[in-house]
């Protein structure tokens, strides 16, 4: 009898200890939350181990100028919109009504927001899931689009192209970003898990640089950086940057887990490439160019000779 009693009880703490949807990030493990890091999430979603997985580290100089990468036609971004904010227990998210669209970009058709969510370290210190040449900034916005015909993200997500993911980095600044106050206050209603709270008026438009700043941008195929890790994303990562102050960047560190824990570190590591190509638009360099194609055809005038 008292040897059959271990075994069941063993059974019973190891189902406690790591139910099969329990997947964390490296920042939650403790030997008493024995979650599923990132390194395992294969085991309950098998997609997470698949070979176009993202993040990943661009490495500039291997990227691939493309010319069909034009700039993003934003349609509504500057439309007001209220939602609900709410922390899901890995990020804080927010639903966008499916007014906003993109179009262009070298994408194949368009798409339109659905929701988008943050990712960061702790107190301001590195949380980006994507990384430039191996630097990790303090923070990343991912705007969540699908192709506009689709209803909701599932299906869209069974479709290769399905899903269109606009990635930002933040960039510590010296003062605050007032466009950003909206969602840092709402963050002190929504500290623990699943509780949300309802946004004043905000647009996409504000929380992005503005729009002739968006031409230099990185793009390649890959996937959901949370489980399931659905590989049916166009991603496309900006250059420029959006600031934030160091206040406003450690006030998402005031938010909790599900246990209590503070949500920091909740960034997937980069995964391999395995041979995918990265591409880079050309509107950074068109611009370059046609500034000293001018400057050229001043000087062979004459006209910048102050003498
Ligand atoms: C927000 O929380 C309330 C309960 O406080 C709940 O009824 C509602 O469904 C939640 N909304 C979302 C979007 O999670
Ligand atoms: C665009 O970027 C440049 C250089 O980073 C910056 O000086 C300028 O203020 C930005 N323009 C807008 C409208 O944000
Ligand atoms: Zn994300």
């Amino acid at each position: 009898m008292q040897q059959l009693i271990l075994p069941v009880l063993l059974a019973s703490f190891w189902t406690i200890c790591t139910g099969s949807a329990d997947w964390c990030y490296q920042s939650q493990f403790t030997c008493d939350h024995q979650c599923n890091t990132p390194d395992k999430w294969n085991l309950a979603h098998s997609d997470c181990g698949g070979k176009y997985q993202s993040p990943i580290n661009i490495v500039t100089r291997k990227t691939l100028k493309d010319e069909r990468l034009t700039p993003f036609e934003f349609n509504n971004y500057q439309q007001i919109f209220r939602d609900t904010i709410k922390n899901n227990g890995h990020s804080v998210k927010v639903g966008v009504p499916h007014l906003s669209t993109i179009s262009g970009g070298g994408l194949p058709t368009t798409y339109k927001a659905v929701q988008f969510h943050m990712h960061w370290g702790k107190h301001g210190g590195p949380g980006s899931e994507h990384t430039i040449d191996g630097e990790q900034y303090p923070m990343e916005l991912h705007i969540v689009h699908m192709k506009h015909h689709y209803t909701d993200l599932t299906t869209a997500l069974s479709d290769p192209e399905g899903v269109a993911v606009l990635g930002f980095f933040y960039e510590r600044s010296n003062s605050a970003n007032r466009k950003y106050d909206p969602i840092t206050n709402a963050l002190r209603s929504i500290t623990i898990t699943n509780s949300n709270t309802s946004l004043p008026s905000i647009s996409l438009a504000q929380l992005i640089p503005a729009e002739q700043n968006l031409t230099s941008f990185y793009r390649y195929k890959g996937s959901l950086t949370t489980p399931g890790c659905t590989e049916a994303v166009i991603w496309t990562v900006f250059e420029n940057t959006i600031p934030l102050s160091m206040d406003q960047l450690r006030v998402f560190s005031d938010l909790q887990f599900h246990d209590g824990k503070p949500m920091v570190g909740n960034f997937r590591p980069v995964q391999p490439l395995n041979g995918r190509q990265v591409f880079r638009s050309g509107g950074a360099v068109i611009l370059v160019s046609s500034t000293l194609l001018l400057a050229a055809i001043a000087t062979a005038l004459g006209l910048s000779q102050p003498n």
